[in-house]
């Protein structure tokens, strides 16, 4: 499974002067957590990690310390983690039919994670087998994006083409208008918060990519370009402790889950 890491952020509310993947997390740079989690992945066979040229020395030398067994390929990222994304979904070696997708900043999902979401993405039966036992046509990719809402996916025939890591809310949330005063409140129990990974088939996520540069879209994860495009997205089990480190506080946390996790062990 092919694994690509957006991680060409400026991590700006982290409040660093550099980006916020290359702080140190315990005695190693934050994105070396990341991608220790990925070579202890059974599933990941690959790895491009998306960032700026000018963090590539640094990433060179984690990147030696770490002494990985899988190959990895530096790929340049975008002004957006949308554009970081489709940079990267270009640079997938062209076997690639599924990705896993996980932002580097997610530092503390684990090896379990990853292998669980790659598990659920893998067609579980060969195409062949599909086509044999169905008699209506696979549909293609391509009739998928087109077809948008009004197309009968998933059928119990067709593999996921989507998925997300995610776990259930537990505040309260409120939409709130530009005034400052509440409009709703959703009903908490059909809440998730989205995480990564998220896996999809690598030629509907191109697909709606590039729709979603057509038609301006502007997402913070890949799962919203696929919902927009009108095709389903399953949700996997998450994990609490799955963070994105964002301000200087989380951080502080992920030192403590740390600790909690491994004790005086690096
Ligand atoms: N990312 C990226 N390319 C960008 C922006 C973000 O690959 N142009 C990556 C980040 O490196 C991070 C992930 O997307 O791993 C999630 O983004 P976020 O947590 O927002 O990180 P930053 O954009 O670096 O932080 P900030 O928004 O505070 O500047
Ligand atoms: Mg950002």
């Amino acid at each position: 499974m092919y694994l690509l890491i957006p991680a060409a952020g400026m991590g700006r509310r982290m409040g660093s002067d550099r980006n916020k993947l290359l702080l140190t997390l315990r005695s190693q740079p934050l994105i070396a957590w990341t991608l220790r989690a990925a070579e202890a992945s059974h599933e990941i066979s690959w790895i491009g990690i998306i960032s700026q040229p000018a963090d590539w020395t640094d990433l060179k030398e984690i990147l030696e310390g770490l002494c990985l067994t899988k190959p990895v390929e530096f790929i340049q990222g975008g002004t957006t983690r949308q554009e970081s994304v489709y940079n990267g979904l270009q640079a997938l070696p062209a076997d690639a039919k599924q990705v896993l997708i996980h932002d580097g900043a997610r530092c503390l999902a684990t090896p379990e994670l990853f292998d669980r979401c790659a598990v659920a993405i893998r067609p579980s039966t060969p195409d062949s087998l599909v086509r044999a036992h169905s008699s209506a046509p696979l549909p293609t990719p391509d009739s998928l994006v087109r077809a948008h809402s009004s197309a009968p996916l998933p059928t119990p025939d067709s593999p996921i083409k989507g998925l997300i890591a995610a776990i259930p809310v537990k505040d309260t949330i409120k939409i709130v208008d530009d005034a400052g005063f509440i409009q709703d409140t959703p009903d908490r129990s059909q809440l998730w918060a989205a995480q990564t990974p998220q896996a999809f088939d690598v030629q509907l996520l191109k697909q709606c990519h590039a729709k979603g540069l057509e038609q301006g879209w502007e997402v913070t994860d890949d799962a919203a370009l696929f919902e927009k495009c009108g095709l389903p997205v399953q949700i996997v089990e998450g994990e609490e402790t799955n963070l994105k480190l964002t301000t200087p506080m989380d951080l502080a946390i992920a030192e403590f889950i740390l600790h909690q996790r491994l004790g005086n062990k690096s």
